[in-house]
């Protein structure tokens, strides 16, 4: 027999609602989601919740646990003290259905609007070869288990409904810079179509969403920074420097040029990622300004920047076919699929 334990818990629908109060039985090895499930047993079998695996896996569960977005079925009781009391909310960033469930729309949106993964040409499906050393870097992405904890916490759409239209949020950005590290992905726009559509450039990389990804997925520091890195590099060309050096700063304005940092889907983006301050962000990270009144672009003088890319940063993907050497994992048995140089 647990013991008796304080928990207030968001009710209501899209209507309205407020936190109510339970005192429910904690038993030993027991999770937040455990929780729940005794509370719809005993008390409130009209609670919704959404849930599939309870191994972390399904990425259903999520919700606001003490205020911190996470999953409930990771959650476990042991890490609150033991006369804590346990407030859970639903997400705050998407619109509530009911009680802890909410209407993830938003971000199947995004991925609708994320292009695909765009083959090579003339290789048929079945007859891909990568090696692994290429996708190493992109391998990490692939256990997003697609929580949304990420969404929910970026302060840049959480709060902000109005910048939901320009901005895919960093559960996209792992997912453009997972297919423009794929050595096979025929796209070479992945990074400015991050730039101009997905609204890379309104993330100061506060990396609120890797603090919060269940997967320990580094988005920031694998993902966001290296393609932001690569859309400025250009402004860091040594000509481009001379040139700035040279002719006035307004003459070589990067916005009158089509080379700002901001997307060209610019609407309405308000809070921090527009300049303004806003309550629950957090602090930023950016460079500290100028003599000049400018700021350096803040992710190259942070300390933790992108790694190199294994392709070397100029490399055009994918990989000339002649540069692709697979190694069957069977040496000497016949192979109807292409190897060695021959693709
Ligand atoms: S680093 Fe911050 S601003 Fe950028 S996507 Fe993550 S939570 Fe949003
Ligand atoms: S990146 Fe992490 S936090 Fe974001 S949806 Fe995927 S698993 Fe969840
Ligand atoms: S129930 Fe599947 S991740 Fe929690």
């Amino acid at each position: 027999m647990g013991t008796k334990r304080h928990f207030r818990v968001w009710r209501g629908d899209e209507s309205g609602g407020d936190i109510q109060d339970y005192d429910v039985e904690v038993n030993d090895g027991e999770v937040v989601l455990d929780i729940i499930h005794r509370l719809q047993a005993t008390q409130t079998p009209d609670l919704a919740c959404r849930w599939n695996c309870k191994a972390g896996k399904c990425g259903s569960c999520s919700m606001e646990i003490n205020g911190k977005p996470k999953l409930g079925c990771m959650t476990r009781m042991s890490t609150f003290e033991e006369d804590e009391t346990v407030t859970i909310t639903p997400l705050r960033t998407f619109p509530i259905i009911r009680d802890l469930v909410t209407d993830v729309t938003f971000n199947y949106e995004k991925a609708r609007e994320t292009p695909a993964f765009a083959p090579p040409a003339g290789v048929a499906p079945g007859q891909y070869r990568m090696k692994q050393v290429d996708v190493e870097r992109s391998q990490e992405f692939r256990k997003c288990i697609e929580c949304f904890l990420c969404q929910n916490t970026c302060h840049v759409v959480r709060d902000h409904e109005e910048n939901k239209a320009a901005f895919s949020g960093p559960r996209y950005f792992i997912r453009a810079a997972e297919l423009d590290m794929h050595p096979l992905d025929a796209r070479t726009d992945r990074k400015d179509y991050a730039q101009a559509e997905q609204g890379l450039g309104f993330c100061n990389i506060t990396k609120c969403c890797t603090e919060v990804c269940p997967e320990h997925i580094k988005i920031t520091d694998n993902a966001i920074i290296p393609m932001k890195e690569r859309v400025v590099d250009r402004r860091y060309d040594p000509l481009v420097w001379l040139g700035r050096k040279i002719f006035r700063r307004d003459q070589l304005d990067g916005s009158a040029h089509g080379d700002s940092m901001a997307p060209s889907t610019s609407v309405g983006v308000t809070g921090v990622a527009a300049g303004t301050p806003f309550s629950s962000a957090r602090p930023s990270e950016a460079a500290p300004v100028r003599d000049d009144g400018r700021m350096d672009v803040a992710e190259l003088a942070l300390p933790q920047q992108g790694g190199p890319s294994p392709f070397g940063d100029d490399q055009e993907l994918p990989l000339p076919p002649g540069e692709i050497v697979y190694n069957h994992p069977a040496p000497g048995k016949d192979d109807t699929g292409p190897k060695g140089d021959a693709h």
